[in-house]
Order: structure tokens, then sequence, then C-alpha cells
């Protein structure tokens, strides 16, 4: 079992070599669960962004673009065999850098990785044209050419799997990338240039540069020479790189928070419903953009929802996340976990009831027990802004129109979740609730080949599926003129 990274220098991957930066600057990165030093990675600087940008330049211009398309998916196809091989490291390294149960990881975000690498491998052969009959005297047609060089800032919360939701259908496109994962968990995003590298992706197709999002973030999103920014992080950067970005007016994604809403009528499977409830809200330590964080509890039924998710918070398995019967693992930072305490008082002050959880769990790493806060108004800042860990509110609703009411009011619109066995009612909310996936009686999957996003706050854009392949390519037409 790993606890430590490697003691060397995690380096840069820029065009297709593991450098230190040019700046010859490093930064820590930390364990969560024993707040622990476990490697240090080199600190990207504007030059370095520089130098990764211009090598995805020359690749995108040079051996990516001669490549044939089955060949770009037999590479990521050999990848995904690679990723496998090296399945245990990969499952250590997330696990120990993000504070992940390897638990979880196995089972959720590994396998998620794989699906979407070959799902876009078999995909890359089959981005065509059209050829549209606009006139009698042309042949008219359609070609979708890759957009270029596309640069990929990612969160911590899912660092393989969110990683790879961008890198993959980039890839697939003819698109190269520059990769930025999150400072405060770089690791597996230089495994994955690594493998790529022995997969035999040409030099510059992936690069891979960890570092500061003010500073390494912000010069891609400056950098005049980047087509694209796919980016899935907090509201506040969300604006920010809409800013940058319309210096060279770059085509932007957007996957930003959520405060999703998971309603529970009275004619659901109360089993069922409670129990995705929790697991909606607790999985990943609540760090999850689509959690369930706003559990709307019919009043007839108000009291025993509360009562038997807190019955769940308590038998939840927190700990040591390299154990396999651990459940939950810390928050991913000591700022995230001030964070989420932060809130927990917050949501006291206003006069909602904390009744279960509400304080740190031990004093080593960075844990937050699993907390339920009942006797929540809708106004209050724990029902209206994200919290990212692992603190349900359960708000009371009276009828339909009521419980709509308050799932569309947030400034979010990312996911929501219905429970009930009444057919006509469980259409009229996936048709009225503002959500870019509604899930009805079940709370939270995801799949690749479904689009996956949300609107107003919670950004704009989708990712997975066709969708994916439009945002990583762009329309020519061609006119040739044939005379009658
Ligand atoms: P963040 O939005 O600062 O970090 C996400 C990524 O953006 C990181 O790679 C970071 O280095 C980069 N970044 C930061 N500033 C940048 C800039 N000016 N230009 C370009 N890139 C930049 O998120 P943070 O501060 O770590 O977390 C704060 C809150 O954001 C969380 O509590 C949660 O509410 C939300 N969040 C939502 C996520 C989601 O899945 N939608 C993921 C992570 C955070
Ligand atoms: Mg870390």
């Amino acid at each position: 079992m790993l606890t430590r990274a490697s003691d060397q220098t995690h380096n840069l991957l820029i065009d297709g070599r593991r450098m230190p930066a040019l700046s010859g600057r490093t930064f820590d990165t930390v364990n969560p669960a024993t707040g622990e030093v476990i490697a240090k990675v080199a600190e990207a600087g504007a030059d370095d962004i520089d130098a990764a940008v211009r090598s995805a330049r020359a690749a995108f211009e040079g051996p990516w673009k001669r490549m044939r398309a089955a060949d770009r998916g037999q590479l990521m196809l050999k990848l995904a065999e690679l990723i496998r091989r090296d399945e245990d490291e990969l499952v250590n390294l997330e696990s120990i850098d993000s504070g992940k149960p390897v638990s979880a990881i196995r089972r959720q975000d590994l396998p998620a990785v794989l699906d979407t690498l070959t799902y876009y491998a078999g995909m890359a052969d089959k981005i065509n044209g059209q050829v549209i009959p606009a006139r009698t005297d042309a042949l008219t047609y359609t070609v979708r050419e890759p957009l270029g060089v596309v640069a990929a800032i990612i969160p911590w919360n899912f660092p393989l799997m969110i990683g790879m939701w961008k890198i993959a259908p980039a890839l697939a496109c003819g698109c190269t990338v520059v990769l930025k994962p999150a400072e405060i968990t770089p690791l597996t995003a230089l495994k994955i240039g690594e493998l790529a590298l022995e997969a035999g992706f040409p030099a510059g197709v992936l690069n891979v540069v960890p570092g500061f999002g003010k500073v390494a973030g912000q010069a891609l999103v400056d950098h005049p020479d980047v087509d694209k920014i796919t980016f899935t992080g907090s509201p506040v950067v969300g604006r920010q790189i809409l800013q940058g970005a319309s210096g060279n007016l770059k085509r932007v994604t957007l996957e930003l928070g959520g405060k999703s809403a998971n309603i529970i009528f009275p004619d659901a499977d109360l089993d069922a419903a409670v129990k995705a409830a929790g697991s909606g809200i607790f999985f990943n330590t609540g760090q999850v953009c689509s959690a369930g964080s706003r559990i709307l509890a019919h009043e007839s039924i108000y009291d025993e929802v509360v009562q038997r998710l807190a019955a769940r918070a308590d038998s939840t398995r927190i700990g040591n996340p390299q154990e396999t019967s651990t459940a939950m693992g810390p928050l991913v930072s000591e700022v995230q976990m001030k964070r989420v305490l932060d809130y927990i008082e917050i949501g006291r002050n206003e006069g909602a009831r904390v009744v279960t959880g509400g304080s740190r769990h031990g004093d080593v790493g960075y844990f937050v027990k699993p907390t339920v806060f009942a006797d929540v108004e809708h106004q209050m800042r724990i029902s209206q802004e994200e919290i990212f860990g692992p603190v349900a509110t359960v708000i009371k609703f009276t009828d339909e129109a009521d419980a709509l009411r308050l799932a569309n009011g947030t400034v979010y619109s990312l996911a929501a979740g219905v429970w009930s066995a009444d057919i006509g009612r469980v259409h009229r909310f996936a048709r009225d609730l503002k959500a870019g996936t509604v899930w009805v009686n079940t709370y939270g999957p995801t799949d690749i080949r479904l689009p996956w996003g949300g609107s107003r706050d919670s950004g704009f854009g989708r990712e997975h599926g066709d969708a994916a392949i439009e945002n990583f390519t762009e329309q020519k037409v061609v006119w040739i003129q044939t005379g009658k």
C-alpha cells in the first residue's frame, strides 16, 4: 500500500518530456487524511504554460493532424490498456492525493475513466460531415475539423474521471491538450500523461502542467494560441475564465457547481429514497457538483426522513481512505474543511437544527462528520449556497407547487431528483424542474453516453456523448462549383 508518492519531484510533462519548471519552483501536495506532504511537484509558471501551448500547437499542426482517425482511436485503446495495467498505482495515488476511499475509486472512478476512454476511442473515426444538396450547380458538403489546442482546467473532486471527460473527446476529435490539474491533486494527471507517452501518443499531444489557478490557469486562459477552454470548478473562477477568454474569443465550456434538490413524496419507496438521498449527499464527502444537498421532504414524512437520514449518516464508515471498508474520507484540504465547518456554524446561527454530526471528526486530517440539518428554511444560506461537503439540509414542503418553487429557487440548474410512484407527477417534475439532468426514483448516476451540464450559475454547454464532439470540432463548408 502506497503512503507516499515518489521522493523525486513530480515534474511537468511538456513536449513529451518530464521537466522542472523554468523557474525551478515546486510546491507540496498533501494527503488530506493525514495532513502529511506526500510529494513535491514542479510549479508551472506562465513561461512553462507558453512552452506547453507551443508544443501542443506543433503537435496539432504536425503528427496529430497527419494521423488516421482510426489510429488515434487505437492509441486511446492502448492507453486504456495501460491504465488497466497500472490500476493499483493509479488508485493509490488518487487516494493519497485527494483523500478519496480506494473502494470508491475502484468501483466508480476507474471504471468511468475506462468507459470514457473506450467510448471516445470508438468515436474517433466516426466524426463525419454531410453532403447537403443546396444547389443544382454545386456540390456542397461539410467536414468537421478539430478546434486546435484545448486547455483543460480541472478540479480536485474527481481528478482522474473529470480529467478523462475532457481529454478523451478532445483527443478523439484530433485536438491537442494542455491539462492543468488542480494544485491539490496533481499526481494522477501526470501519471496519465506518462502512460499516454508510453502508449505512443506523439510528443505534445497531451501536456500536463500542474500549477496554481491564478498563475498557470490564468496563463492558459489568457494565452492567444489556445482555441478552447473546458473547465470544471467554481462559479467565481468560471466567470474569470469567461472574461479572460474574450481576448481571442476562445470557445468555453463551463461546468460549475450546484445546489441540487432531491424531492421525496409520501408515495415513494421511502427505503430506497432515503438510501439514495444519503449517498446523494455523502458520496465523495459531499464534494460533488451534482450532490443532492437539498433534500425536500413532504411534511407528512418529514420527521421520518430526517430521522432515517441521520441514522444513515451515523452508520457511515468514516476513516482511512486506504482501508477497503471505508466509505467516507476527509475533505480534500484544510481550506475546504474550514469552509464546510464555517457553513455548519452559519446554519446553526441561522436557526437550523443539527440532528447529527456538525463538527470535525478526530484531529488528524481534514475529516468532518456527516451532518444533517433539519428545520431548514429556503432562504437560509445553507439552503442557497454550495457547501461542497457532507452536509445535508432537509426542507419541508406542502404540495407539488411548493416543492417545485423550492426546487427551482436557487441560482443553480445542474441536477435534480424526484421520488414518487405517481407517473403523472414524475412527468410533470421532469418537465418543470430547471436542471440539466432530472433523476426519477434514483439519484446521482451519470453515463458518458448522456449529455452532462447545467445552466445559470451551473455554467453552460454539455459534455459527454455527441455533445463533446461538437465542443472540440468546428464545421467547414466546401462549395464546389460544378456547373449544371
Ligand atoms: P476552483 O474553481 O478555484 O478550482 C478549480 C480549478 O480552477 C483548479 O484547477 C484551479 O487551479 C483552477 N483555477 C483557479 N483560479 C483560476 C483562474 N483564475 N484561472 C484559471 N484557472 C483557475 O475551486 P476551489 O477554489 O478549489 O473550490 C471552491 C469551491 O468551488 C468548492 O467549495 C465548490 O463549491 C466549487 N467547486 C466545484 C466543483 C465542481 O465539480 N463543479 C469542483 C471544485 C470546486
Ligand atoms: Mg493532495
